[in-house]
């Protein structure tokens, strides 16, 4: 007998959670740090284009698939005069920003990303100021994106040479309004009511945009709860989404534990899930609220040095995290969580895309690489299209500092009816040993195995940086065939698989 941990799964083409919405492999663009200036847009690099965007990270982003990506902020928005970044760019102030407390030079603007999301291939998510601004420069900014023309502020647009509307589609009402950090910080009431009034109008000028409201900034604030349940008393009728944000640490250096985190927001999204249906309740309504998981990622490696860095700078190196073999295994778990919700999370955004707390690094002057997070990321987001499955797993579990039974193996799979194929993504949570998975693909007769791709590396701690890019790199040398019906791989010690099948001609 074999001393191998076991796990056991059962797919089959009817158990279906839902459609995934492709949003869910969104990113998020925030002006923060070096993520717009050095990130996506530098005029001087070698590769930028005629409008100063690096073609080199338009590149990346291409090979992530992103189909969505929310802008401009995140903290920043709650102080942001988005008049300030239309027009000739001679004419845009500068100015200071209070909530990461550098210099905003306002060269971007809303056109230019949107020309650089298209320039992408992807669509923006856009967010309002209900910090220091409300509802008239919310519908002003509908106006100005959606309007075809013949007003004031779409005329304006034409203007300033954009003569087709962006018909931006989804739009969030402000960013983290429940955290004290946040520029006009609002209490639940305070903010439900603006919200609500800001729907309202944002809707008359374009009712064919969807909504986000702000829910918790974490599954830790003291308000989580009492706030989501607040809000969409005030808002459920205007509003399609309610927000969840989420980052996670290792400060204690615990990888066990560390990984574990994705049965917390796992949690978070069963809770908010919960609070959306009892309002519903409440309100003997038909309608459905579903979920944008808009935040969410590792982030902790740069807090010391983000402590350190000198107030009013313009585009400095702020929320670096150079990312870790375990974090892109979190990540990868945090992933299957988000398509295991896949019938009520309809858009996500790992936080953020170049940079700042991202999948994609870059230098000034120089060359962008790929973090380790970059490959469950774009995994997901490629292959992860279809129907999520809905697998029975039985896996051996182990106890850590903060979770009890988590299992070793984390897995879903996706069900492409299109191509024909079927897609296991896994993670081996055990650090020490291989995981054998026997998976029983009963309604799946004729597939084959066509690719098995391994993330795997014996230093939980090594990093791609700059001088190293290729240290942390998938393979595709895994193991995993089809036998009798069954999927059966060796997976290896602490790793990310994605199991990809296809019915043979
Ligand atoms: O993504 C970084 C910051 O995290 C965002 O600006 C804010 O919304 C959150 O607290």
């Amino acid at each position: 007998m074999s001393s191998f941990k076991k796990a056991n799964m059962i797919l089959d083409k009817d158990f279906i959670i839902s459609t995934i919405d492709k949003r869910i492999y969104g990113s998020f663009v925030e002006h923060l740090g070096r993520c717009v200036y050095e990130g996506i847009y530098e005029p001087d690099h070698p590769l930028a284009d005629e409008q100063g965007f690096r073609k080199d990270v338009i590149e990346l982003v291409q090979q992530l698939n992103v189909p969505l990506v929310r802008y401009p902020g995140g903290n920043f928005v709650s102080g942001y005069n988005w008049e300030d970044g239309v027009g000739p760019k001679e004419n845009r102030p500068r100015r200071l920003e209070l909530a990461w407390r550098t210099i905003e030079t306002n060269e971007v603007g809303t056109n230019e990303f949107a020309d650089w999301a298209r320039k992408a291939n992807t669509e923006v998510n856009m967010a309002v100021n209900l910090g220091t601004r409300g509802i008239d420069a919310a519908r002003n900014l509908v106006e100005y994106c959606n309007h075809p023309s013949g007003s004031y502020w779409s005329d304006l647009r034409i203007s300033h040479g954009y003569k087709q509307p962006h018909k931006f589609k989804t739009w969030c009402l402000g960013n983290e309004m429940d955290g004290p950090w946040q520029i006009g910080h609002k209490t639940a009431d305070e903010y439900g009511r603006i919200a609500v009034e800001a729907a309202k109008v944002m809707k008359w000028v374009d009712p064919t945009i969807e909504l986000v409201a702000c829910g918790s900034s974490s599954r830790a604030m003291k308000t989580f709860a009492d706030w989501e349940a607040t809000v969409l008393d005030h808002t459920y009728d205007h509003v399609e989404y309610i927000s969840l944000h989420t980052y996670y640490a290792n400060r204690d250096n615990d990888t066990a534990n560390f990984v574990a985190r994705s049965l917390d927001m796992d949690q978070f999204i069963r809770s908010v899930t919960a609070i959306c249906d009892y309002v519903k309740a409440k309100k003997r309504s038909k309608k459905t609220i579903n979920l944008s998981f808009d935040e969410w990622n590792v982030w902790y490696h740069s807090h010391d040095a983000d402590r350190k860095l000198e107030p009013w700078q313009i585009a400095p190196p702020q929320l670096e995290d150079v990312y870790t073999f375990e974090d892109a295994i979190l990540v990868g778990c945090m992933l299957i969580t988000l398509l295991k919700h896949s019938d009520r999370v309809k858009i996500a955004c790992m936080a953020q895309l170049v940079n700042v707390i991202a999948p994609i690094m870059t230098d000034k002057g120089g060359e962008a690489w790929k973090q380790t997070i970059f490959y469950p990321y774009m995994h997901a987001s490629v292959y992860g299209r279809g129907v999520a499955l809905n697998p029975i797993v039985h896996s051996q579990k182990y106890d850590s500092k903060d979770f009890t039974d988590v299992p070793y193996l984390e897995s879903t799979a996706v069900y492409n009816e299109e191509s024909n194929e079927l897609t296991i993504f896994a993670v081996n949570r055990d650090l020490n040993e291989p995981l054998l998975l026997e998976c029983d693909i009963r309604s799946f007769q004729g597939y084959r195995v066509v690719e098995h791709i391994v993330l795997e590396n014996d230093d939980v701690k090594a990093r791609n940086t700059k001088e190293h890019q290729g240290r942390v790199a998938p393979h595709s040398r895994g193991d995993a065939e089809v036998k009798d019906g069954r999927v059966v791989s060796m997976l290896p010690k602490f790793s990310w698989n994605v199991i990809r099948l296809a019915k043979q001609q």
